[in-house]
């Protein structure tokens, strides 16, 4: 697969050419990747009218994703997840009434900030499960059928995480079958699962129904940091595809990176050679480990392939020692919390750093489940639109005191940026006891008076 962006940059920077534009580094520095950081010059393209190397390399990521269309992002899912939302207000076109969108509660906080600032009215879909976990929520068809025929309106969009922090995906085909009956679009926050579509069954979002997902490809796939992709899939209304662009240019930069450009393009060339093969070899790998890891006494927990979920709290644990052993064994986790140790593996890995979590975690020495209570979260009241309440006064307050007040705007730990009361809703006493459970210590509140 041709790689047109790589091709161009590769060329200026063979080429002699004087650096009379930006960067100001011209081509030098102490990095060593300067002389490919260009900017939006003659030949360059745009990223947000492009109609040249950007759009044949883009053009090359929609055959392989198998989508109507696919835009890079540079500013990761965030941006996509901004643009998603604007897209699918615009699609519904409500005048005089605050569009809605219905979404799993385990939305990254990207989600609401863009809904705050596009003004949507959220109608959260709670988790039904226990026990309660921050990233999780795995709604079902069922509970999205009953949730919207209780609207008096059909919603702007479905908007659901696939797959979520800790790897747990909802039945997207099943999701996507029940928003389309309602003349629904289905919304995926896929920034986990690039690489399910290189999977030999195809468990991609758009694969699976979706009409808008976004990817970050540097999660998953080998790109740098930032690189993303706004998907459209085949069946999705045309107007997606007619405004994506104008979207993401809505919330990015005017200086996108060709770095990150580059390596998108670069991840083509990549994903039609022998990456499914990879891909294939890396998940049987990582099976093995779970099966050893199994075997050595410690829980690990149903995930999406490439993530090792590891129960911490059923292996007896508390996660952030977990991860306090792996670092001592010389692994970095992905993320980690009182419940659960998740790492993120992919092709790019090799065999010592699979043997070597192996070896720093070896055998469990410890036996039965960690005991101790779990908080739950309950629905809150709300108290005012999440856009009043960005668009608020603000007053930071311990987190153990703010039981009553009004958040402004989500204090997020980062991972997994998932918040746990969303702007413009009343901080109940349970909601305080989840804030100790996973250590945020102050939140900003909407003073009093
Ligand atoms: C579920 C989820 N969605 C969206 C994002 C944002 O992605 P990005 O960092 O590519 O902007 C993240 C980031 O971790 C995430 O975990």
């Amino acid at each position: 697969m041709e790689t047109p962006i790589a091709d161009f940059v590769n060329a200026y920077r063979k080429s002699g050419v004087s650096r009379l534009h930006m960067p100001g580094h011209k081509g030098q520095g102490p990095l060593g990747c300067e002389s490919l950081d260009i900017t939006e010059i003659a030949g360059a393209d745009a990223l947000y009218q492009a109609d040249g190397i950007i759009a044949r390399s883009e053009s090359n990521a929609a055959a392989l994703f198998g989508t109507a269309a696919t835009f890079y992002s540079t500013e990761g899912s965030s941006q996509c997840i901004r643009a998603m939302l604007y897209l699918a207000v615009l699609h519904a076109s409500i005048s005089g009434e605050r569009p809605v969108i219905v979404a799993a509660r385990n939305a990254h906080q990207s989600f609401v900030l863009a809904a705050a600032l596009l003004d949507v009215e959220i109608v959260w879909l709670w988790p039904e499960e226990s026990p309660f976990s921050l990233c999780r929520c795995n709604v079902s068809h069922v509970q999205l059928e009953r949730v919207l025929r209780t609207l008096p309106r059909p919603p702007a969009a479905v908007y659901v995480t696939a797959p979520d922090y800790l790897g747990s995906t909802p039945d997207v085909a099943a999701l996507a079958a029940t928003a389309h009956r309602f003349k629904v679009p289905l919304l995926v926050d896929g920034a986990h699962g690039a690489y399910l579509k290189f999977l030999p069954h195809g468990a991609h979002p758009i694969d699976l129904g979706a009409d808008l997902c976004c990817d970050s490809a540097h999660k998953t796939l080998p790109v740098l940091t930032g690189g993303a992709y706004l998907h459209v899939g085949p069946r999705a209304p045309a107007d997606f595809i007619e405004n994506g662009k104008r979207a993401l240019a809505l919330f990015g930069s005017t200086s996108p990176s060709y770095l990150i450009l580059q390596s998108l393009d670069l991840v083509n060339y990549r994903l039609a050679e022998d990456y499914p093969q990879r891909l294939a070899s890396c998940a049987v790998r990582l099976e093995a480990l779970r099966a050893d890891l199994r075997g050595g006494g410690w829980r690990i927990t149903q995930s999406d392939p490439l993530k090792l979920t590891i129960s911490a709290a059923e292996s007896g644990w508390d996660g952030r020692d977990m991860a306090a052993l792996l670092r001592r064994g010389n692994v970095e986790c992905e993320y980690a919390d009182p419940d659960f140790v998740v790492l993120m593996a992919t092709p790019e890995n090799a065999e010592r750093d699979f043997k070597q979590i192996g070896s720093a975690l070896g055998r469990n020495p410890r036996q039965g489940p960690l005991r101790r209570p779990s908080p739950c979260l309950f629905p809150p009241e709300k108290a005012c639109s999440p856009r009043e309440a960005a668009f608020s006064p603000s007053e930071s307050v311990p987190a153990a005191r703010a039981t009553g007040r009004i958040l402004a705007a989500p204090t997020v730990g980062c991972p997994p940026a998932i918040p746990v009361v969303v702007g413009g809703e009343r901080i109940a006493q349970d909601a305080v006891e989840v804030f100790a459970y996973y250590d945020i210590s102050s939140v900003q509140v909407i003073p009093d008076h």
